[in-house]
């Protein structure tokens, strides 16, 4: 007989940093550490979830209805969950479609029982660095491939290592079809006062594997897609986090939503939503690309 023992997951420690409470004690646990040794870390989780959704709601009332949310998570407790933000963007628009994706059996069970009696989106258990199993699920092949999709990767590739990551990108770009986008967000490599090192040993001894990556490193995904760039410091002063979304090439164009940034340089002091949210003015992004992992 094989025992199965608690295990920490993300997925909840995610959703207890968004003010969620899913989480078991040995992830209350790390989420406590993490949150101890990274003070900035929980608004920047936050302030990256808000302005996601943000995001969504512009690209939908655009007219991208189709939706691939890969590393979903766990719906949240506050807020509306992405398919309720696109029907809300499409003004009740008929056709929106929304794929959750995970790999985390508890976020897809409790995104399941969300979903009940919601037609229009599903939830899909699976592995996304498996790109053959992600493309053959019949919830994925229910998107119709002949006009865009949009997949968001918001804040997903951190926790994946360099070469399941940079795969995931790489497929993503040859299955989707002229203007889709993928919308992701990352956390970048930063010195003190935003020191990653110590975060990223605390999710490492907790076996949780997380890869800041710099700019240079991220846009490398993009090939020869048009990228476009929130921050480096998006969303709560120069905390090390940044957006960007990448473009099919063809017909129509992305129009960057007002609250991003003009530039890569610039820092969106916007509503982050956490009062602890740190200001601080911003370090230049060589800071950043030096800065230690
Ligand atoms: C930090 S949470 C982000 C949740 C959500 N996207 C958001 O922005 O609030 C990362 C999520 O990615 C999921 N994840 C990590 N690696 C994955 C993989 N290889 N396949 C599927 N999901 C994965 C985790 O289970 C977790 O739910």
């Amino acid at each position: 007989m094989t025992l199965s023992l608690p295990h920490v997951s993300a997925a909840r420690i995610h959703a207890e940093l968004l003010g969620g409470d899913y989480a078991f004690r040995l992830d209350h646990a790390v989420a406590r550490y993490v949150s101890a040794v990274a003070p900035w870390w929980p608004s920047a989780v936050q302030g990256l979830h808000h302005n996601g959704g943000r995001l969504v709601a512009h690209l939908a009332a655009r007219g991208l209805d189709q939706i691939l949310d890969l590393g979903s998570g766990l719906p949240p407790h506050r807020g509306r969950q992405v398919h309720q933000i696109v029907d809300a963007s499409r003004r009740g628009a008929r056709g929106t479609r929304t794929v959750y994706v995970d790999r985390d059996p508890h976020a897809h069970t409790a995104r399941r029982i969300h979903l009940v009696d919601q037609p229009n989106a599903t939830s899909v258990l699976v592995d996304i660095t498996d790109t053959e199993a992600l493309f053959s699920d019949p919830a994925v092949r229910e998107l119709d491939f002949r006009r865009p999709v949009a997949v968001l990767l918001h804040d997903v590739l951190p926790w994946l290592p360099d070469g399941d990551a940079a795969h995931l990108v790489t497929e993503l770009r040859r299955r989707l079809p002229p203007g889709s986008v993928i919308s992701l967000t990352h956390l970048l490599p930063s010195p003190p006062p935003y020191a990653t090192t110590p975060l990223v040993r605390c999710y490492r001894e907790a076996g949780i594997g997380l890869w800041p990556r710099n700019l240079t490193e991220i846009t490398a995904w993009s090939g020869t897609w048009p990228t476009y760039a929130h921050g480096p410091h998006t969303g709560a002063g120069a905390v090390p986090v940044c957006a960007l979304l990448l473009r099919a090439p063809g017909p129509g164009r992305f129009t960057r939503p007002a609250f991003w940034s003009s530039s890569r340089r610039g820092a969106f002091h916007g509503t982050a939503p956490s009062p602890r949210t740190p200001r601080v003015n911003s370090v230049p992004e060589e800071a950043i690309r030096a800065g230690a992992r």
